[in-house]
């Protein structure tokens, strides 16, 4: 299977952890969108969904699915947020942010109950840290957290000319082998002018679905 029809798979597989009548959180990014395509096939038995970024909340609509912020929710958490990751370990700690929707992910992920990421085989990896951990700073805070971050082991590159939904940068930190995933979260967060590290280790996936030539594989690292 290509890489492409193993999202596609994992997308599809997903639709059974949506919870009828509910709002669900949805992720950003290629297999996020796949999942968008699949929720609007079944969108008559959901409420609507919670977008973590401007484009899954376009793409939601754009199928014709009701879209909600999670302000004006009544509900105070989401029963499934459903979303891609750059790196996945077997524990379901991640490393995401490629597209750079991580402070919305990590919000809505706080809210979910169940996280299941999804996506192609080669998102699993024994050690996080050789994907880029992209870290969204306060633009003023740029230069003192990437020295920060530097003497942490790594070494950051400014994602030049983008901003972020809220209006700050990305440092994309490349060099870490990530062997403590928790602790590196809480340190890199603790940083003054961090807004969010795009490790996901705190709150990981609950459900992690992967896509390859035998199939979707699940793992359960929440159970
Ligand atoms: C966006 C993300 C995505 O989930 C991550 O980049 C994976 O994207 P894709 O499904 O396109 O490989 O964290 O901020």
């Amino acid at each position: 299977m290509s890489r492409n029809e193993q999202k596609a798979a994992v997308a599809h597989a997903a639709i059974r952890y949506v919870e009828d009548d509910a709002w669900i959180g949805v992720g950003t990014g290629s297999t996020a969108d796949l999942f968008i395509d699949e929720l609007a096939k079944i969108k008559g038995r959901i409420r609507g969904a919670v977008a973590s970024s401007v484009r899954t909340a376009e793409r939601l609509k754009a199928h014709g699915i009701v879209v909600e912020e999670l302000n004006n929710l009544v509900e105070r958490d989401l029963p499934v947020y459903v979303d891609g990751a750059d790196e996945v370990t077997e524990h379901g700690a991640m490393i995401k942010g490629g597209g750079g929707a991580l402070t919305r992910e990590k919000i809505v992920a706080a809210v979910a109950r169940r996280f299941v990421c999804i996506g192609d085989a080669s998102k699993l990896v024994p050690v996080l840290g050789k994907f880029p951990l992209p870290v969204e700073v306060i633009p003023v805070a740029r230069s003192y957290v990437a020295r920060q971050l530097v003497l942490l082991g790594g070494q950051p590159a400014w994602r030049m000319g983008h901003t972020t939904e809220h209006g700050n940068w990305i440092l994309d930190v490349s060099g870490l082998t990530i062997l403590d995933p928790v602790a590196l979260e809480a340190k890199i967060r603790a940083l003054a002018g961090v807004v969010t590290v795009g490790l996901f280790a705190q709150r990981g996936a609950d459900v992690i679905l992967l896509g390859g030539d035998a199939g979707v594989r699940t793992l359960t690292p929440g159970r």
